[in-house]
């Protein structure tokens, strides 16, 4: 693995590594490797039913159990992880998404609006409610970092996405709004990474999943960004190399999100 130290003293507090495939552990190892100290966290459902307990022991993370949509989960969190670290929290990631219209096959024509209020939460709130409890309970430090993860079906639409899209819209605006309060008040920088569509359970949920890996593969000049790539990137913007960075989608997808039609002799097309 690359590596080369550019976390080295930091404290990190990671959501939403489930198991091996999970873009969230990716980062971790990438961050442990990197020099940072980290807490990991997960429902207490996701750590019942994942890896997570188990993988954390290799990089000698403590794991706290806690739902990203309630507050009083996160004010123990951040309370916790704080005493568990030894101090404020230099950098966050929020790789946390769940849509129960997507898992269950309701269409964006026939959604149920239940699911659609927990998805946003879930997906996007959860978001908010970090960042406002973090702010409540002053857990950051001056100048740390926070990540969330997006795709691209925020500002385009994609077939059969549904209302993950209009969650990873809201999730990006959340960015950019305290990303100008926490930025003025105290240094904190907060951005988004829209990653490529990657093998994962929260990826696989959407039914043509495997079709759209494989034309994302094909359109992007460079090709899909790995869970791996992803990693690299997250350190990169924990890091004190991107201080000025903010507020900002930054897309991590191989040029898939600046290139148009793509006719080459890889993809087999009809006979025009
Ligand atoms: P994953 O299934 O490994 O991760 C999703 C995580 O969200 C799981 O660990 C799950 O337990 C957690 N979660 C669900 N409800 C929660 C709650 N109430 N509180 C706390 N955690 C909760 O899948 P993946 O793909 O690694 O997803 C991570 C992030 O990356 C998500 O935001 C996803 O939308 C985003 N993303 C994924 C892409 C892909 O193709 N896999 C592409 C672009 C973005």
């Amino acid at each position: 693995m690359l590596s080369n130290g550019i976390l080295q003293g930091k404290r990190g507090l990671i959501f939403g590594a489930l198991n091996e495939h999970s873009l969230a552990w990716a980062v971790a190892k990438q961050c442990a490797a990197e020099g940072a100290s980290l807490v990991l966290t997960n429902t207490p459902i996701a750590l019942r039913m994942g890896e997570l307990n188990t993988l954390a022991k290799t990089i000698n993370a403590p794991v706290i159990a806690a739902d990203a949509t309630s507050i009083d989960d996160l004010n123990s969190l951040l309370k916790e992880a704080q005493e568990l670290l030894g101090g404020k929290i230099d950098f966050a990631l929020h790789a946390v998404a769940m849509s129960q219209n997507l898992r269950r096959g309701k269409r964006y024509e026939n959604l149920s609006y239940n699911y659609l209020l927990q998805t946003l939460d879930i997906s996007a709130i959860s978001f908010h409610k970090f960042l406002q409890t973090a702010y409540q309970m002053d857990a950051l430090s001056e100048g740390a970092s926070v990540v969330a993860l997006s795709y691209i079906a925020s500002q385009r639409a994609f077939w059969g996405y549904n209302d993950m899209a209009d969650a990873k819209a809201l999730l990006e605006s959340i960015a950019r709004n305290f990303g100008l309060i926490y930025g003025k008040e105290k240094k904190v920088r907060i951005n988004v990474v829209s990653q490529s569509p990657t093998q994962t359970t929260a990826g696989g949920s959407i039914s043509y999943f495997t079709n759209m890996f494989e034309i994302a593969e094909h359109t992007s000049p460079l090709g899909n960004a790995t869970a791996e790539d992803c990693a690299r990137m997250c350190a990169m913007l924990f890091s004190d190399y991107t201080r000025k960075i903010t507020m900002q989608t930054l897309y991590h997808d191989g040029g898939f999100s600046a290139t148009g039609i793509q006719v080459n002799s890889e993809i087999p097309w009809k006979q025009m």
